[in-house]
């Protein structure tokens, strides 16, 4: 995996302590509300799980995936909401956990979907986000980095199911992109 790394672009180090920052600011704001936290899978994944641990509220864990960019893709294919166990959040204060917004389509269609099911307040937390428009049209209330208009792996992104264990989040080098992966 190592040698397919063009460039790391954020350390784990540096995420680490922005996760720390991103909790605080949750916790500023909900106090001992009670909240639901809303990963979606699985680029949300590992993500999620080093930011709740430092949240102190009760909180109930619901689990969504979405699809966006399946197999090679680097350019989003459309959200697909794949799986979801969310149910009645009536009265439940929600947070939504992403990876990445790029064109916003996933994040806007999750919302929608999560506004119907009657939520008494829906926030969103997104670790990274690029310069494109559709992003620049769906507000975020915490969001960890602004990166460049690149395609990128690692703490929980992908790139054909592969790399999401890299602590790291890096670009890849063109020749893995154009599908020659060795891993
Ligand atoms: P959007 O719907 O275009 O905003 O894309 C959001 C989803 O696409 C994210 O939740 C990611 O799963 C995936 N995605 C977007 N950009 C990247 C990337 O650079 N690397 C890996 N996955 C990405
Ligand atoms: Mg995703």
């Amino acid at each position: 995996m190592q040698r397919d790394i063009e460039r790391i672009l954020i350390p784990h180090a540096q995420i680490a302590t922005r996760v720390q920052e991103l909790a605080k600011m949750i916790t500023a704001d909900h106090g001992v509300t009670e909240i639901t936290i809303i990963p979606i899978l699985t680029g949300a994944m590992i993500f999620c799980a080093d930011l709740i641990r430092h949240l102190p509220m009760r909180m109930q864990i619901v689990l969504l995936t979405v699809s966006s960019y399946p197999g090679r893709s680097i350019r989003s294919q459309g959200s697909n909401i794949l799986s979801d166990q969310v149910g009645d959040l009536r009265g439940k204060h929600v947070l939504l956990v992403d990876d990445i917004i790029d064109s916003g389509g996933t994040l806007r269609l999750v919302r929608d979907m999560l506004s119907e099911a009657g939520a008494a307040s829906l926030k969103t937390c997104v670790l990274l986000r690029k310069p494109t428009n559709g992003a620049k049209q769906t507000p975020v209330d915490y969001l960890g980095f602004e990166i460049p208009d690149s395609f990128v792996v690692g703490y929980g992104l992908d790139y054909n199911d592969l790399y999401r264990n890299l602590p790291d989040i890096v670009t890849l080098k063109p020749h893995v992109l154009a599908g020659k992966t060795h891993v």
